[in-house]
């Protein structure tokens, strides 16, 4: 089987590991030890901001970032439901009430005049997710986010290397989330950093990670334990300096499987809009005009074959029954209509050109 998205760990990564291992000093009771202080350093220069605050999961980099934004018990949150389920997580585990919004049926990211129209004076953040990899359209959430006083946190969970009017994305949120979980263009096995410019929010994320301790045992806030071990931010110094090339073949095997994909009229194929770059986390496609059960069936015809393809999401999160339970029934058309439809394809850096050529040939016979 050919999954749809395997880590690419080599002897550099092995060595790094091993070395923190002899050194005996494998974490930081406060935080940040040698090796998490040489990564948020290298990541922070990647991100093109002052400061990243390297934590254990994306999941907690998300809680950290909402807490930190000023979300409070009751606070309105507005955030896509065509996501991962972390992103809704970590508003309601800041106390704040997730507003689902619906999607731009191109791009799959929040659309602009959706936010508008959801905001109200409770709103105190906006969470846009970079879904698959691509920017979200972060300048239009970050004016309507100023003109209401809110912050703006973007889930960039999925968008190592995606880039927005030609800067890395997150450098126009007050703050952004990248998970470094083992599926990501880039990993930690399992990791998390926070990206932002802004000083206050960044010493607020820094005392949650480690239960709200500036000093040991006098806890000024309340927090967590969210630190990242020394072990996984070795992986992630050498992982970062591979980025480049990992981002590189993605982008490669996107180009080749689309040139491949045109010639059916039936999908949808992922695009890049001016001014944004994809990081091609996952190469999604969407049945057009199809059935879920089309769609399904396609899925399952393609893992017969051993080619891991995969939906995202399946399951919007306004319709998972703890979501819908707490926080009522909403009907979001475009984002339950792509849930039906789209489905992802193997391009990360371990496919070869062949094996992209045999997934898009495959895909083809499938829809004649
Ligand atoms: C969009 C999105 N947000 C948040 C997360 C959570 O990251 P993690 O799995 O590292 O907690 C993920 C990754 O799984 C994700 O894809």
């Amino acid at each position: 089987m050919i999954p749809i998205n395997l880590p690419k760990i080599g002897e550099e990564e092995v060595e790094a590991v091993v070395k923190v291992l002899r050194s005996g000093r494998l974490t930081s009771g406060l935080g940040a030890g040698p090796m998490v202080t040489c990564f948020e350093k290298n990541f922070a220069k990647f991100a093109g901001v002052k400061h990243a605050v390297a934590v254990n999961t994306g999941t907690a980099a998300l809680h950290s970032a909402i807490v930190a934004a000023g979300v409070k018990q009751g606070d309105e949150v507005i955030l896509p439901s065509f996501t991962f389920v972390a992103t809704a997580e970590a508003v309601v585990m800041a106390g704040g009430k997730p507003v689902f919004t619906d999607i731009d049926p191109v791009t799959y990211n929040v659309s602009p005049a959706e936010i508008e129209k959801a905001i109200t004076k409770k709103t105190t953040a906006i969470v846009p997710v970079d879904l698959y990899g691509l920017p979200a359209e972060i300048k239009p959430a970050r004016e309507i986010a100023a003109k209401h006083g809110s912050a703006l946190v973007e889930d960039a969970a999925q968008a190592h290397g995606a880039t927005y009017e030609g800067k890395p994305v997150g450098v126009f949120a007050d703050a952004a989330c990248w998970s470094l979980y083992a599926s990501k263009n880039m990993t930690t096995g399992e990791g998390g950093v926070i990206t932002t410019d802004n000083d206050e929010m960044a010493e607020t994320m820094r005392l949650i990670r480690t239960h709200g301790e500036k000093a040991k045992y006098a806890s000024l806030m309340l927090g967590n334990n969210y630190r990242m071990s020394e072990m996984q931010a070795a992986i992630g110094v050498v992982q970062l300096e591979k980025l480049p090339a990992f981002v590189a073949k993605r982008r490669e095997n996107a180009r080749r499987l689309s040139e491949i994909l045109e010639k059916t009229g039936k999908l949808q194929l992922p695009k890049e809009p001016k001014g944004r770059r994809h990081s091609w986390y996952l190469y999604t496609v969407r049945l057009e005009h199809g059935t879920e059960n089309e769609r399904n069936k396609i899925v399952e015809e393609l893992r017969k074959k051993g080619l891991g393809a995969e939906v995202y999401y399946i399951n919007p999160v306004h319709l998972m029954p703890y979501y819908r339970g707490n926080f009522g029934k909403r009907r979001l058309p475009e984002t339950e209509k792509a849930a039906k439809q789209v489905f992802s394809l193997p391009i990360h850096p371990g496919v070869t050109e062949e094996q992209v050529d045999y997934i898009g040939k495959t895909l083809l016979h499938l829809l004649r």
